[in-house]
């Protein structure tokens, strides 16, 4: 179950666009966008503050409507759910890694990773859990609260957490933000592996060069659009196609205008 059809996309946005307010004072945050994310692979979002990637992930995860076009997660389109499909969606095929952990404080790191699922009403697989928490070498941890873990372990709980129901699809905006080296480069390792040996499809946030190197796929974006994509990223490759955006990361100069 865990590998997935490589030839379909496992999400897609068609003239996906996102204003926020009206009138004078509107924004838009995504301006049209068409993006297919391949299942099966690992795909970087990159970009200038406030070039609308939390936004992009937020529609392609169905936890903020867009504006205009469409949203779909592998056969469905988003905007065709009522509330209650749409929350069953989310829970049943997409996980989100959130920047700041968002984990509870009072319960420790196993009752973290399985409280959606207890919530829920439903017991998470104890095989796959239990590949999970040896994947994330989280297994001498499960006893203790967050307090008690590093940041990188915290984060891991929280990678765990979002893969605990098994979703098809994993969001993760800045997910090594907070985090030292080592510890990112454990998260990131782990993202990885999660692509290559459990078959998931990951989509992840990033502004660093060598956290992105880790990807397949890494897609620049800018004022609301995607500027630029680069296949088998280094991070080399990704620092010298970052050189290429001007200081307000507007126009990447070498690109023709639309
Ligand atoms: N809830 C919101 N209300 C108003 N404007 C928002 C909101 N969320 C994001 N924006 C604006 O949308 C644009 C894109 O934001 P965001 O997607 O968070 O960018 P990024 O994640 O690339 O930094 C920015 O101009 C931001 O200020
Ligand atoms: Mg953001």
């Amino acid at each position: 179950m865990a590998a997935q059809d490589r030839s379909a996309p496992a999400a897609r946005a068609v003239g996906l666009s996102k204003a926020y307010g009206s009138g004078d004072t509107a924004v838009l945050a995504l301006d049209r966008v068409d993006v297919e994310i391949d299942a099966g692979r690992f795909t970087a979002i990159m970009g200038p503050s406030g070039s609308g990637k939390s936004t992009l992930m937020h529609c392609l995860a169905g936890l903020d409507k867009p504006t205009g076009g469409e949203v779909w997660v592998g056969d469905t389109e988003l905007s065709r759910l009522g509330d209650k499909q749409l929350t069953r969606l989310r829970r049943d095929r997409i996980g989100f890694v959130f920047q700041a952990f968002n984990l509870l404080p009072t319960l420790t790191a196993e009752e973290n990773i399985t409280l959606p699922g207890d919530i829920a009403g439903r017991k998470a697989d104890a095989g796959w859990l239990a590949q999970v928490v040896e994947t994330l070498g989280l297994q001498d941890r499960l006893r203790h609260r967050p307090h008690e873990l590093s940041g990188g372990q915290q984060q891991r709980v929280a990678v765990a957490r979002a893969l605990a129901a098994r979703p098809q699809l994993i969001f993760a905006d800045e997910p090594t933000g907070n985090l030292d080296s080592r510890s990112g480069a454990e998260v990131l390792g782990f993202l990885r592996r999660s692509v290559d040996e459990l078959g998931q499809t990951v989509v992840m946030v990033t502004h660093d060069p060598n956290a992105a190197s880790f990807a397949d796929l890494v897609l620049f974006l800018a004022d609301g659009r995607i500027v630029d994509r680069l296949m088998g990223p280094t991070a080399d490759t990704v620092l010298e196609r970052m050189r290429r955006f001007d200081s307000r990361g507007a126009k990447p100069t070498t690109a023709t205008t639309d």
